[in-house]
């Protein structure tokens, strides 16, 4: 594979100059970006990422996932969260800037037939390919999906109560993202902190208290896909072991070039011939949860 970003990457992966036409600000240094890329658009995934590059005069892309896509008007929509001076910068760029954009990138979540009731989990910066999901199976054959998200810092969308019924949590559980309302699928968000409506806890907790009210036959239809920080990814793979489904996770890792070459972001995996060290740009950031965290299922 190639690790010269100024190649396409197998005629998967495009570099584009991206221009920024939307940006929105939400509390605790989060925004929502929108940027016209009409060939990432065009081929991104439910767990694809980009690569931006977040001002001229910094070299190091950073990796961001793909919350939405509008594939005919050719925008990809991005959440992040500024850690430090990269998103920083990017937060600065205003509408009609220009972004170098490298994309879409890596191996996204695998819908499979067999498992038609798909429970989605969220977590802080892992909501965005959530969402992209969600979307994405609204009109897919199946039950529409549950999407459960968490965060400690207040959610980026202004929150409401769910006009879409889910039975299995207590009734005042009930605050949504909107957007998820809109297109007829189930949400629920949890926090510590205490939001209106949201559940009290951990957002795998809450994934466990309503897992716990499906009977035999719905959990064996049952697949969980989750994205999020590592300690909640690890918690899902316990969730998922203890109810016996199998469970999709986006992991997150340090990278330099995101496109198969430097191997900066390799993980240990425990595969069906053993372990392996796979890299997370290319050959993730989707796992399946046993193969990264093997002790959850021991
Ligand atoms: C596949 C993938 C998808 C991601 N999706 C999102 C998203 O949708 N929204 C979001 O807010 N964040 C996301 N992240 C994390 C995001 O890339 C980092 O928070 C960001 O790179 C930090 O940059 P910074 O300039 O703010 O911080 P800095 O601390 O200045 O970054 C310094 C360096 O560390 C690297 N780095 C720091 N933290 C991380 C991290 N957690 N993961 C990988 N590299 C890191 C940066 O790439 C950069 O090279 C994703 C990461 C990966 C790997
Ligand atoms: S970041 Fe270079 S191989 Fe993944």
């Amino acid at each position: 594979m190639s690790a010269d970003p100024a190649r396409p990457h197998r005629g998967t992966i495009f570099l584009e100059e991206a221009t920024l036409i939307g940006q929105e600000s939400w509390p605790d240094g989060q925004y929502v970006m929108r940027l016209a890329a009409p060939r990432c658009a065009a081929h991104a995934t439910p767990g694809s990422f980009v690569h931006v590059r977040c001002a001229t005069d910094l070299p190091m892309r950073r990796p961001l996932s793909i919350q939405r896509v509008d594939r005919e008007a050719g925008w990809v929509e991005i959440l992040y969260k500024v850690l430090g001076t990269g998103l920083a910068r990017l937060a600065a760029a205003r509408p009609g800037d220009k972004l170098s954009c490298l994309g879409p990138i890596g191996r996204g979540f695998t819908v499979r037939a067999e498992r038609p009731r798909r429970l989605l989990i969220g977590g802080g910066v892992g909501i965005p390919p959530m969402v992209f999901l969600a979307e994405e199976l609204r009109d897919a054959p199946g039950a529409r999906p549950v999407v459960m998200m968490g965060s400690e810092i207040p959610f980026p969308f202004r929150t409401r109560p769910s006009a879409v019924m889910l039975p299995g949590l207590p009734p005042a559980v009930i605050a949504t993202m909107p957007l998820l309302d809109e297109w007829g699928i189930a949400c629920r968000l949890a926090s510590q902190r205490g939001y209106a409506g949201c559940y009290e806890g951990f957002v795998t907790e809450m994934a466990a208290e309503w897992l716990a009210t499906l009977g035999p036959a719905a959990l064996a239809e049952t697949e969980i896909y989750a994205c999020g920080p590592t300690p909640m990814l690890r918690a899902v793979a316990a969730v998922a072991a203890r109810f016996g489904v199998p469970a999709q996770v986006s992991l997150e890792e340090f990278m330099a070039c995101a496109v198969g070459g430097c191997a900066g972001c390799v993980v240990r995996v425990e595969g069906p011939e053993g372990p392996a060290m796979k890299r997370v740009c290319v050959d993730g950031p989707v796992f399946e949860a046993r193969t990264v965290f093997p002790e959850a299922y021991a």
